[in-house]
């Protein structure tokens, strides 16, 4: 698996997540404000640590000043390709985005900085296709970035996802295409310029 670089943003350092991670991001990780918004409800550091692990590779640190802030999902995979098709056409062809920053540094916009951050280094050093979002509908931050980074709601899903304290709850699913992206970078770049 090929390391990622860092990539910087106007504020913040995005690096590669590395096993000295596990236990600093584990104290904002173990938080009831983020496990209940996140996909797994991990409740020991050894669990943290087995899942951590597991994700080496396609999470990113977030840094500010040289803190740990936070921490991105940044999951290269296939694309969906008919049976029968070369293996090749799909290759690589999204990324899965997911984000989680400390609740004591919440609110300053360092999630939303972050992945746009990424998006633009999938889009344009990557080159992939098409990238993706999931999460909770009543998970209304995280639903307001998606909408803030440009990308489209592509799925509802009604009571589909089986929450541990919650029960049946609907899930969301955003999506953005490279050309997207794109045209949404000549607007805005146009934009600044005052064309
Ligand atoms: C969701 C999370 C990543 C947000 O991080 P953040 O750095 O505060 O996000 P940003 O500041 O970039 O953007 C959050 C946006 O949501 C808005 N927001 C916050 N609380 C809100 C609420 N209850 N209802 C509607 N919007 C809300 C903010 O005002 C901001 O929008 P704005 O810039 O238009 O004002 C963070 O709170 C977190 O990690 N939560 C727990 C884990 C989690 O939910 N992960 C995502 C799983 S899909």
């Amino acid at each position: 698996m090929k390391t990622r670089p860092a990539i910087r943003t106007e504020r913040l350092l995005l690096r590669p997540f590395s096993l000295a991670d596990i236990e600093p991001t584990w104290r904002y990780r173990q938080l009831d404000e983020v496990v209940t918004w996140t996909g797994s409800w991990i409740t020991s550091l050894d669990e943290w640590s087995e899942r951590a692990t597991s994700l080496v590779g396609t999470l990113m640190i977030i840094e500010h000043d040289g803190d740990i802030v936070g921490d991105m999902k940044y999951a290269q995979q296939d694309g969906w390709g008919q049976g029968g098709t070369d293996p090749e056409a799909v290759r690589g062809a999204e990324v899965e985005l997911g984000w989680t920053i400390d609740p004591a540094h919440a609110g300053r916009g360092y999630a939303t900085e972050a992945a746009r951050g990424l998006l633009g280094h999938a889009f344009d050093t990557l080159g992939v296709r098409r990238a993706v979002a999931y999460a909770f509908a009543d998970n209304a931050p995280s639903v307001r970035i998606m909408e803030k980074l440009g990308m489209r709601r592509e799925f509802f899903t009604k009571e589909d996802s089986f929450h541990k304290t919650r029960g049946w709850i609907d899930g969301v699913g955003y999506g953005m295409l490279a050309r997207e992206w794109r045209e949404q970078h000549a607007e805005s770049r146009s934009g600044a310029s005052g064309g």
